[in-house]
């Protein structure tokens, strides 16, 4: 009896492609589809309904889907999440999508196919079709750390506007007026909520930032690096930079140094994202910092509270504030004439 493989064999794609054009769910061409079942038809191919039937057993499996599995912040979400799924008898799979759509729908395709029985997901698009598919094939989701425009989903993140918003205040406090920004992805929401806090402090002391001020990368070192020489080159030079997560700073820092200047003395930084005690030999970076552990925890426990048939009528949006941890880089009061 001819099998999925067969017939994925037969039409040239993946498996998985077959399975989605036989749930008409996810991505593929009209192309794709026809060739698909003509390799159904001409092989007599019939899905078997009853593995889906085992959809209702529970695998007591739950995945994590992140982003970038080397910066702390995602280490530490990985912790809370697997610290309340272990109790709770659940084993964690733990996917990482550097950033990239493509992959993170590969990741999702497969634990679909695998048959977890939920997902906490940290979207790397600002789209709500990876969502729906899940959702499709009746895979419970929260989103964690960003949200989604039209995604009818829990979603438990933390503030970044507010975050932003009260480190542009610190600094504007402090004397400084040529704020420079170090954002983020554009189309993530992290890095757009930040902005908007950027903005908004900005506004409210009746300053408009020249263009060169406001950067938008990536959030690597390197992107940290290229957009801190950047703004460096501007006339007259930014006196404070916000970086936008962690590993911004961290490039920055590299940047100005290179350049001759120091932190706090001649460039003030501050960012978002702790790093855990435990990597900071000499902590000096005045943070926004997101309670990690808890995000991951309250999100955790939501989707099993789903999963138990338990969960609120509607779905919730958690919003955690994030704190202000001031230490040394972000320097003491400036004249304003500076
Ligand atoms: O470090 C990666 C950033 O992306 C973090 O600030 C986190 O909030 C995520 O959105």
């Amino acid at each position: 009896m001819a099998t999925i493989r067969d017939v994925a064999k037969k039409a040239g794609v993946a498996p998985i492609t077959v399975s989605r054009v036989i749930n008409n769910s996810g991505y593929f061409s009209d192309a794709t589809r026809a060739s698909v079942e003509a390799a159904i038809a001409e092989l007599g191919y019939v899905p078997n309904r009853l593995a889906r039937g085992l959809r209702q057993k529970r695998t007591h499996t739950l995945a994590l889907v992140l982003t970038d599995i080397t910066n702390p912040f995602f280490t530490t979400v990985a912790r809370g999440v697997e610290d309340i799924a272990n109790e709770a008898g659940y084993t964690v799979t733990f996917c990482n999508s550097d950033e990239s759509l493509e992959k993170e729908q590969k990741y999702l395709d497969l634990l679909v196919q695998l048959q977890v029985d939920g997902i906490l997901l940290v979207p790397t698009a600002g789209t709500p079709e990876n969502i729906r598919f899940l959702q499709k094939n009746d895979t419970p989701v929260v989103i964690l750390d960003r949200h989604v425009a039209d995604a009818q989903a829990d979603i438990v993140r933390c503030d970044s506007e507010a975050g932003a918003y009260q480190l542009v205040q610190l600094l504007l406090e402090l004397g400084h007026r040529r704020i420079a920004m170090l954002g983020g992805p554009e189309g993530i929401s992290t890095a757009a909520d930040r902005l908007a806090g950027y903005r908004r402090a900005m506004a409210e002391a009746g300053l408009a930032p020249a263009s060169t001020l406001v950067q938008s990368g990536s959030f690597t070192q390197l992107s940290g690096y290229q957009m801190a020489k950047k703004v460096l080159s501007a006339t007259p030079q930014p006196t404070a930079f916000l970086a936008a997560n962690n590993f911004i700073a961290i490039g920055a820092v590299k940047a100005l140094q290179e350049s001759g200047l120091s932190v706090p003395d001649d460039i003030a930084l501050v960012g978002f994202d702790d790093l855990p005690p435990t990597l900071m030999m000499f902590p000096f970076l005045t943070v926004a910092a997101q309670p990690a552990c808890e995000m991951a925890q309250q999100a955790t426990k939501l989707l099993l509270s789903r999963l138990a048939g338990e969960g609120p009528a509607q779905y919730q949006e958690i919003i955690l504030p994030t704190e202000l941890i001031l230490r040394q880089s972000s320097g003491q009061p400036i004249p304003l004439s500076r």
